[in-house]
């Protein structure tokens, strides 16, 4: 059976990394049909919207999407709706991906690029799953008022609102404590679930919830924590946390936080999963338009997000333990793209290291040139 997957590079470094993550596909022994369209800033430009409804229609018909990164600091003045930002909320909210994995993990050859001392990450594998379609993200009322209608007279304005329901929580809640059940191997785990119930009634809610469906896994621990405790806890002792779960906007935050502890955002992948398990695949990283096009981004994020995606939504996890693997291979071989590059490694540019995965899959010896 071949598998459809809709490509979507976007803007910026999006089209170099996910270059690299395909020929990575392409050198697996699977049968995949590929389409790709454009999305974003690229979209805007070429039909004047950042989701067209032919991306849109092409996500949807897939059995995964992989997805680059959207975003150009120059489309800032464009009002919100056409912004590149709007293509992948669009997305999230339309395919109904309300489950993101956002996996925080530090590979040994790279403990020394973090920012925190070394002992505090080396073997770091924690797991943030951040809810992705509600929250003040998409909660109405938002808007602007002027002066003269606005809640309180005389004063110009503008408002988000905070908003979830009891199913949002509880599905997401199942997520986490299943997802903290398998990395225990069946049995076990903890669950963290932030919040700021002391202060916003949407969140003691969540705080409520969360602990009701707790009820249904007995051997999973559950830990509540308010966002700001949560945030000092991750740069001061990462390794306590297993799994966390959090609403949009804390898990935004958070999830940016934990990436930094590993060394490099560009190590990250993520899926974005609907309650079929039909995902986007997309590296936590942004598109770094002041790198763009200049060959050095890191595409093993996107990579790794290609194995996320074997694993979750085309149930070949023997796939993604090669991909997995040959990335290590690249890493232990001493290959670093300048993000994560130290003083005895090799540099290497967004297509050597693409190259060199590519290699070790097929079962090379990977040699830094
Ligand atoms: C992310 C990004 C997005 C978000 C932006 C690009 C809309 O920061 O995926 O974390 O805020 O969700
Ligand atoms: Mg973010």
């Amino acid at each position: 059976m071949s598998m459809k997957i809709a490509i979507l590079p976007g803007d910026g470094i999006g089209t170099e990394i996910v270059a690299e993550a395909v020929k990575v596909m392409q050198a697996l022994d699977l049968r995949f049909e590929t389409e790709t369209a454009l999305v974003g800033g690229a979209a805007y430009e070429a039909h004047g919207h950042p989701l067209p409804e032919s991306t849109l229609k092409l996500a949807k018909a897939a059995d995964a999407v992989l997805f680059g990164a959207v975003g150009d600091w120059k489309y800032d003045k464009l009002e919100r709706a056409l912004r590149p930002e709007q293509a992948i909320l669009g997305l999230r909210k339309h395919l109904g991906l309300f489950a993101n994995l956002r996996p925080a993990l530090c590979y040994a050859e790279l403990t020394h690029a973090s920012s925190l001392k070394p002992e505090l990450v080396a073997g770091l594998d924690i797991l943030i799953i951040r809810e992705l379609t509600g929250d003040i993200y998409f909660g109405q009322p938002r808007g602007r008022r002027t002066a003269t209608d606005g809640l309180f007279p005389g004063a110009e304005e503008a408002f988000d609102t905070m908003r979830y329901t009891r199913p949002e929580i509880e599905r997401i809640a199942h997520v986490a404590f299943q997802a903290a059940r398998k990395r225990a191997g069946g049995k076990g785990g903890k669950v963290t679930s932030v919040d700021k119930a002391n202060v916003l009634e949407t969140f003691q809610f969540w705080k409520d919830v969360v602990g009701q469906v707790h009820a249904q896994y007995a051997d999973v621990e559950l830990e509540h924590m308010y966002v700001d405790n949560a945030a000092m806890q991750l740069v001061k002792a990462p390794k306590n946390f297993d799994v966390i779960v959090t609403g949009n906007m804390f898990g935004d935050i958070l999830s940016d936080e934990a990436a930094m502890l590993t060394g490099s955002i560009g190590m990250l992948p993520s899926a974005s999963l609907d309650a079929a398990d039909k995902g986007l695949y997309e590296p936590s990283h942004g598109s770094a338009p002041d790198i763009a096009g200049k060959g050095v981004a890191n595409p093993l994020a996107t990579i790794l997000s290609v194995a996320m995606m074997l694993r979750y939504s085309l149930e070949q996890p023997e796939a993604a333990d090669r991909i997995e693997s040959a990335v290590r291979a690249v890493l232990a071989a001493g290959l670093r793209t300048p993000d994560i590059w130290s003083e005895g490694t090799a540099k290497v540019g967004t297509r050597a290291m693409g190259d060199a995965v590519v290699a070790a899959l097929t079962g090379k010896t990977i040699t830094p040139s």
